[in-house]
């Protein structure tokens, strides 16, 4: 095996790439806070990495002297208590494979490592880059130690939302009985190819880093919001298994109902959380009213919204809806100066409106608004790259100097 090979030199090295997730039932609670075990089940769309993702390169080697970590070029806390989490999972997952005994064509435990990460979009645009990150972390490590198993337990150990970003497609985190953890994991419900005609438009509507972290938020909200706990308890098993039928079906318009009552909950739940917590600003209410009259002209469920812990709006849609509502955001929020830019990913085809759908549905433009739409669909689970050059960190174990 390469790590095996490498091992002869001292010096092995494994690059993967990972996915972002946006949930469609969501997750914002913990029963255990160090163990990270949710009060509810949950469950998300992987999202395509052509568009969004995270590369990390773990290397190992007996010259290294200290564990050492880069995040997007900068030097980075090593010893944060989620990342040695994940090492050292990762490492008693290799100790056990090994019986013990230290395999002498296996990389050695002992030696240092150096982690170097990036993302291919920016950190604070609240587009969940931690369960990119931390799936993707756990997924290097497991190739470096040459290990095979499903590791979303171990994601989850660096970020909840992470275990299922360790999949492709619809992804469902059953939260799990058990105190130690060993049931919480990731499930795959359906491959990336199970429903191609769905596809997912980010309106960014903001770079700025959101207000409360999600980890500080939900853990206020776990304490003081009796709403939170009506919906962990008898909302979200309900929801779960509908949306898991919905998805199993193809059926948009029992998918997007569901995907906003239940991103309205979770927002809901927020606002009962004392203090209050806000993520929704008055661009986010506007998105959501604008997808309410768009769906209201049409006379059914074209568009549906999902908000996670930040502004952003996270819009599906199904492919032959997608250019005309595009045309509405544009028409709603006319772009600034970088009109060119303004929608970025997949290609949009041209779409004109007619006068009825304007008149009903785009009221009160506010230029400048969105910053940009990034078009994507869902995608497959991390990868593993194969090609040395893009490895992240050179030969002497520190990063590449990037061009
Ligand atoms: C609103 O996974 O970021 O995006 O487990 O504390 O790291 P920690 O929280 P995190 O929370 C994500 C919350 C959410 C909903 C979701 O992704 O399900």
């Amino acid at each position: 095996m390469a790590a095996a090979v490498a091992a002869e030199r001292g010096l092995a090295m494994a690059t993967c790439t990972a996915p972002v997730n946006i949930a469609v039932i969501k997750y914002w609670g913990k029963r255990d806070t160090d163990l990270i075990l949710p009060i509810n089940s949950s469950l998300s769309v992987t999202l395509h990495q052509d568009q969004l993702k995270t590369t990390t390169t773990a290397a190992a080697s007996r010259d290294f002297t200290e564990d050492r970590l880069w995040l997007n070029g900068k030097e980075a806390d090593v010893g944060h208590p989620r990342v040695q989490a994940c090492l050292r999972e990762v490492r008693r997952l290799a100790r056990k494979r090994r019986g013990g005994g230290e395999d002498t064509a296996a990389l050695s435990l002992s030696y240092k490592i150096h982690i170097a990460s990036e993302n291919n979009f920016p950190t604070a645009a609240g587009l969940a880059s931690s369960a990119a990150g931390y799936a993707c972390l756990v997924s290097a490590l497991a190739r470096l130690y040459g290990l095979e198993e499903e590791l979303s337990e171990v994601a989850r150990r660096g970020s909840g939302s992470a275990c299922r970003s360790m999949f492709g497609g619809f992804v469902q985190w059953q939260r799990g009985e058990r105190p130690d953890g060993t049931d919480s994991l990731a499930l795959q419900v359906a491959p990336e190819t199970h429903w191609p005609e769905l596809h997912v438009l980010v309106l960014v509507v903001s770079g700025e880093k959101k207000p409360v972290a999600s980890t500080v938020g939900m853990q206020t909200s776990v304490e003081t919001s009796p709403l939170l706990k009506h919906r962990a308890e008898v909302v979200v098993p309900e929801r779960l298994a509908q949306m898991v039928r919905h998805i199993r079906d193809r059926d948009f318009e029992g998918f997007g109902q569901l995907a906003m009552r239940d991103s309205n909950q979770f927002h809901a739940t927020c606002l009962d959380t004392f203090p209050p917590i806000f993520y929704l600003t008055d661009l986010s209410h506007h998105i959501i009213a604008l997808a309410h009259r768009y769906n209201a002209h049409h006379g059914h469920t074209k568009v549906a919204y999902t908000f996670d812990a930040g502004p952003n709006a996270v819009i599906f849609a199904l492919a032959d809806t997608v250019a005309e509502f595009v045309e509405v955001v544009r028409r709603s929020f006319p772009p600034a100066t970088n009109g060119d830019q303004f929608v970025r990913g997949l290609p949009v085809g041209s779409a004109a409106l007619s006068q009825e759908l304007v008149a009903a549905v785009v009221t009160e433009p506010v230029p400048g608004a969105v910053q940009y739409i990034l078009h994507t669909k869902p995608g497959p689970g991390p990868q593993l790259v194969d090609d040395p050059s893009q490895h992240l960190l050179g030969a002497d174990g520190l990063p590449r100097s990037r061009a």
